[in-house]
């Protein structure tokens, strides 16, 4: 039997805590979650405003300098965003090294990580300007790699950007455009990636950006960091729901079939569980579940697709789950990834692309939050402690004797 008081008498107070459910990993000024009342503040400011009145950059601008911009410092943002759309031509032949069937969470995980080859002069963390341009180069460079892994995926020659264009038209056009016919961005479809994209700029401490933070303790340059936070985000428990909350939906098909799956994710004997549905934090419904649905419908209705039946299974799904008991007792309600399939496959991205595309935007919440831990002068490396549970100390055997 391990003794583990002896074990862990130096330390002080000790606590185990599987999923960290309950214990804070470090202090931040970012951004606020009251979970039971389901509020959700950047800097203070609630997620409704910043969707419905902002855009992208404007919330990168506040999340990476903690204020909102003046509309010169805005204006001087998007410049130097902009600044950096391009990526190293020499990227294209890494591109091409992949297996073309590759997931594109595969690649950009490659891709994003090979960045600080690329882009060595700024990696650097002990430069605050280099930190700076590091995290501008990620976030203009972001939806040119994932347009990239798109085109590539698909068999079809990359689309260079426009920096005349937004940030979410550029992409849109990025990765919807093809040579020798005209593509005019839809500004409906635009905005509604850009809302898209604030919904998922950042969520605090969640598995990927403690990801982030955990890989960037160590001092390691915060392109490797992103591709850790890429890594993580790709489970299905994070940023893969999504593409699975589709797929359930494709797969119930038709009204008619929700109660079997009620039923099923009711059933302790069956592993089945209502993607889109439930959340570590939110108790109560997910302010960006809210603002997704809204611009699920403006999407849908963009596009003539309102009677499209998925939208019709998810809205009968939720009207039935929140009056559920099971549902209501445990507090399950739906998350940003139960609309934002419909949405996204909508817009006609495959559902391969969907976690590329929160990937894209989180990469904002993970540098601001990699930077806010570098600044911190209380910063270690983080190093998570254990409850050995193994044997106890024994003797080496030579083979001969086992
Ligand atoms: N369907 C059915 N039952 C559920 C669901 C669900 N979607 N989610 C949780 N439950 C039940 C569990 O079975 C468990 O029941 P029990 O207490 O009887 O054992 C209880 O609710 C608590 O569930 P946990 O898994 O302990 O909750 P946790 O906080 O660890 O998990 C999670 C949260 C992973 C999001 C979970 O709700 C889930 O798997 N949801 C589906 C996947 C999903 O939508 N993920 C997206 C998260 S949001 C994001 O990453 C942007």
């Amino acid at each position: 039997v391990i003794d583990i008081g002896a074990l862990y008498k130096h330390t002080g107070a000790f606590t185990y805590d599987p999923g960290f459910t309950s214990t804070a990993s470090c202090e931040s000024k970012i951004t606020y979650i009251d979970g039971d009342e389901g509020v959700l503040l950047h800097r203070g400011y609630p997620i409704e405003q910043l969707a419905e009145q902002g855009d992208f950059l404007e919330t990168c601008y506040l999340l990476l300098y903690g204020e909102l911009p003046t509309a010169a410092q805005k204006k001087d943002f998007d410049h130097r965003v902009t600044h950096h759309t391009m990526v190293h031509e020499q990227m294209s032949r890494f591109f091409t090294g992949f297996r073309r069937d590759a997931h594109p969470m595969a690649v950009m995980c490659g891709c994003v990580g090979a960045l600080s080859a690329f882009y060595h002069d700024s990696t650097d963390i002990t430069d605050p300007h280099q930190r700076m341009v590091a995290s501008l180069r990620m976030i203009a460079k972001m939806p040119t790699i994932a347009a990239m892994a798109y085109k590539y995926h698909i068999g079809q020659p990359f689309v260079y950007p426009q920096n005349h264009l937004d940030y979410s038209s550029n992409f849109l056009r990025m990765c919807f455009a093809v040579p020798c016919e005209e593509y005019k961005v839809n500004p409906v479809l635009a905005r509604a990636m850009d809302r898209i994209f604030i919904l998922h700029a950042d969520h605090e401490q969640n598995a990927s950006t403690s990801t982030v933070r955990l890989a960037g303790s160590s001092g390691a340059n915060p392109f490797a960091c992103i591709a850790a936070g890429i890594a993580c985000l790709w489970g299905p428990a994070h940023g893969g729901a999504n593409e699975a909350a589709l797929n359930m939906l494709q797969e119930i098909g038709s009204v008619d079939k929700i109660p079997e799956y009620i039923a099923r994710a009711k059933d302790k004997n069956d592993p089945f569980r209502l993607m889109g549905f439930g959340h570590r934090v939110y108790k109560n419904y997910d302010p960006r579940a809210k603002i997704m649905q809204k611009t699920t419908h403006e999407v849908l209705a963009e596009l003539g697709h309102k009677d499209d039946p998925l939208l019709q299974v998810a809205m009968e799904l939720e009207k039935i789950a929140l009056t559920d008991e099971y549902f209501i007792e445990k507090k399950l309600y739906p998350n940003i990834d139960f609309y934002s399939g419909i949405t996204l496959k909508a817009m006609g991205f495959p559902t391969t692309m969907f976690t590329v595309l929160f990937a894209l935007a989180r990469t904002v919440g993970w540098i601001a939050q990699w930077a806010e831990m570098i600044e911190d002068p209380q910063q270690r490396i983080g190093r998570p402690r254990q409850l050995y549970t193994g044997e106890a100390k024994r003797d080496y055997l030579p083979i001969s004797k086992r």
